[in-house]
């Protein structure tokens, strides 16, 4: 097999968002993110500030407009509030950069190096699905905390973390019949491989069904399902996504935790508001799973979901939209050697979605 792309991991996700200032002050006080650098008018940014916190791995940029014909805003107004980055770690962003653009990805950013008293970092950027870029960043040789043209973000708040260590997953919506496309997009630019692949007789409920296919890289740091719309009865939550979002666009971020129970009533008592899971979700759960470590009862109070592939189990709960729109939306997961992505609770999960949906009138 084609070796893939060589990709460390995630290197930060950067959100496009309204307001910098105060998305950046939710990530801190409701998911316990640390500040860390900041850029914007002090240092010489004239269209735009960002904020950047981390948790343990997680490296994320909130990063809203000075100026209404910025970039920034104009995404915003088209988005709203969502993911314009998802950026990967690599030796090489040059090579990158050359790699991808040669087999088909259009490019976003030439590779270019950023320097400052910490080091150099090169840069590149290439275009994925929708509005959304991946960037390439190379920093091994870079001493800093972030990036070059970024200072020590040190405010007095600084609340305690949740118990989240690292990105498991990013979740792509793209429009009907598009899956394919982007799925061969990171096999044929990426050389990603496909783990899985569903359809609508997998996940369908009486009113919604969709396609999803995931791609990853050899490493497996790298996990990206693609979702496309399928017909149902009614609109599909895919589709809901792409007629708020305006297009494709990622729909979550799943960040992993190694004590759920702990996180997920850390998140909830700070805000966090998560899909509601009905109690008769756990009258069947111990017959589809089989035996697990955890008390159900524990899991049933939390309202966490549980499902198995032939490799383990995993325990995972999903937030409601984060933003104004019903558009993007995080996961806590914590893999219990599972290595799947908890179809078997698409369909509890998807019932509950359809309800939120209900309250919106959107289904
Ligand atoms: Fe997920």
């Amino acid at each position: 097999m084609a070796k893939s792309l060589p990709i460390n991991g995630t290197d930060y996700v950067e959100f496009y968002v309204g307001n910098a200032k105060q998305a950046a002050h939710f990530y801190q006080s409701a998911f316990g993110f640390q500040p860390v650098a900041y850029a914007g008018l002090e240092t010489g940014l004239k269209d735009r500030v960002s904020y950047v916190l981390r948790q343990d791995k997680i490296t994320f940029v909130l990063t809203g407009a000075l100026t209404p014909d910025s970039p920034v805003a104009e995404h915003h107004k088209l988005h709203g509030d969502g993911v314009k980055v998802i950026a990967f770690w690599v030796d090489d962003a040059r090579k990158s950069f050359e790699e991808t653009t040669a087999k088909g990805a259009k490019a976003y950013k030439e590779p270019y190096t950023e320097s400052d008293e910490n080091g150099d970092v090169v840069l590149s950027g290439i275009h994925t699905y929708g509005d959304t870029v991946h960037i390439f960043v190379e920093r091994k040789n870079y001493k800093g905390d972030f990036l070059p043209g970024f200072v020590k973000w040190e405010p007095e708040y600084q609340p305690v973390d949740t118990g989240l260590i690292y990105v498991d997953h990013i979740v792509g919506n793209v429009g009907w019949e598009k899956m394919d496309t982007v799925a061969n997009f990171y096999r044929d630019v990426m050389g990603f491989n496909q783990l899985i692949s569903f359809d609508d007789k997998d996940i369908s409920t009486e009113y919604t069904a969709l396609k999803s296919k995931v791609m990853a890289n050899d490493n497996m740091r790298i996990k990206f399902p693609i979702n496309e719309p399928a017909k149902g009865k009614m609109k599909s939550q895919i589709e809901e996504y792409l007629d708020f979002y305006m297009g494709p666009g990622p729909q979550h971020v799943a960040v992993a935790t190694d004590d759920i129970v702990k996180t997920i009533s850390a998140l909830r008592d700070r805000g966090v508001d998560f899909l509601f899971v009905p109690d008769t979700y756990y009258d069947s759960v111990t017959e589809r799973v089989g035996e697990i470590e955890e008390d159900i009862e524990v899991l049933k109070k939390h309202k966490i979901l549980i499902d198995k592939d032939d490799k383990g189990y995993l325990l995972q709960l999903f937030t409601k939209p984060v933003e104004d729109r019903p558009t993007f939306f995080f996961e806590i997961i914590q893999r219990k050697g599972a290595e799947s992505f908890g179809k078997g609770n698409f369909q509890a999960l998807f019932e509950s979605i359809e309800h939120e949906q209900r309250l919106r009138g959107t289904l």
